[in-house]
């Protein structure tokens, strides 16, 4: 059975098409370089090129400070793209599942948000995710959405990366300790959607709606940032940072607002399809190490 990609050159979508041999699918990877998703014309041209059993879309604009002042460009690609790409589904009786963010809460939840929650997105990332989410289950109801939150691989730029980075270039790293939520290991996340995907094409198991899949525990930036460190420093590689302290929000202010709290509730993808949350940590021993070797402070093994 064979899986259409979008989105394919992405952090999310290149672990998408590593790990699509596990689950016995075949994958047809399209990047941007060969289909815009916002334009329909190219859409259409891919669907009607590729023979497949299932879509996942893992096509966005990500950049969330730069979408603040690119409305234009983060609407085309995360509300009117998604949709186009629900309608061509709908059209063609394809199952999807469509990526989206935990941005799409406005942060002031105390509790994992459930997966019908009330959404109240306070960027612009996070409002045209939210009306792209809306795009989608409105124009397919064969789609599933799929939020995730901190997402973090090999392939990023990612938070991880940059911590890293910084572990050779600083004494002394201050991140935020008031945000909350959930690390993500793409790795993860990829055999989540791929086990979704196998399994709707496969058995009676519908896949419908609103699903939540994060790592688990939940922790702060600042949570995240000291594991990552505590990481480098045990592979013992000369990590210059002494410590890591705590700031606030205030204290690092970016030009898009980040909810506050956005744990999510996953109960529903591990009810209905066994998928169970994995654990950051395991992502970060093979990232950090990954990441190492590419700055050549690991040796290979
Ligand atoms: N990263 C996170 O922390 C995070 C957290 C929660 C949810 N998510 C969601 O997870 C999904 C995957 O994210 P990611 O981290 O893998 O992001 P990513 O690395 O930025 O990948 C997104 C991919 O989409 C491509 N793309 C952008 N505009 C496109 C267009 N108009 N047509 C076709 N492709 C286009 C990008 O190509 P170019 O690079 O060439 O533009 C890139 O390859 C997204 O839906 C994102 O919203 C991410």
């Amino acid at each position: 059975m064979k899986i259409l990609l979008l989105g394919a050159g992405g952090q999310l979508g290149k672990d998408i098409q590593a790990r699509c041999g596990h689950h016995g699918l075949d994958i047809e990877a399209v990047g941007h370089g060969r289909c815009d998703i916002a334009s329909k014309e190219q859409l259409r041209a891919v669907f009607g090129e590729v023979s497949c059993h299932g879509v996942i879309n893992a096509a966005a604009y990500t950049k969330v400070d730069q979408a603040e002042r690119d409305v234009d460009a983060a609407t085309r690609v995360n509300q009117d793209g998604a949709g186009f790409v629900a309608e061509l589904c709908c059209e063609k009786g394809l199952p999807l599942l469509h990526v989206s963010t935990d941005y799409v809460f406005d942060g002031t939840g105390a509790e994992p948000y459930a997966h019908d929650a009330l959404v109240g997105p306070r960027s612009v990332y996070g409002k045209t995710k939210a009306e792209g989410e809306k795009k989608v289950l409105g124009a397919h109801p064969g789609a599933a959405v799929v939020r995730t939150s901190w997402l973090f691989g090999e392939h990023g730029p990612n938070f991880l990366k940059t911590m890293v980075r910084l572990a050779f270039e600083r004494e002394e790293i201050r991140v935020v300790s008031d945000q909350v939520g959930c690390p993500t290991w793409s790795g993860h996340l990829a055999d989540a959607l791929l086990s979704m995907m196998k399994q709707r094409l496969t058995s009676e198991v519908v896949a419908q709606g609103v699903y939540h899949y994060c790592g688990a525990p939940q922790s702060s930036w600042y949570e995240f940032a000291d594991a990552i460190i505590g990481e480098v420093k045990r592979l013992g590689v000369g990590c210059k940072v002494r410590a890591v302290h705590p700031i606030t929000t205030e204290e690092y202010p970016t030009p898009a607002e980040r909810p506050r709290y956005s744990v999510m509730d996953c109960s529903r993808i591990e009810r209905e399809f066994g998928i169970r949350q994995g654990d950051w940590h395991e992502g970060v021993d093979v990232v950090v190490a990954h990441q190492l070797r590419e700055l050549k402070a690991l040796k290979q093994p």
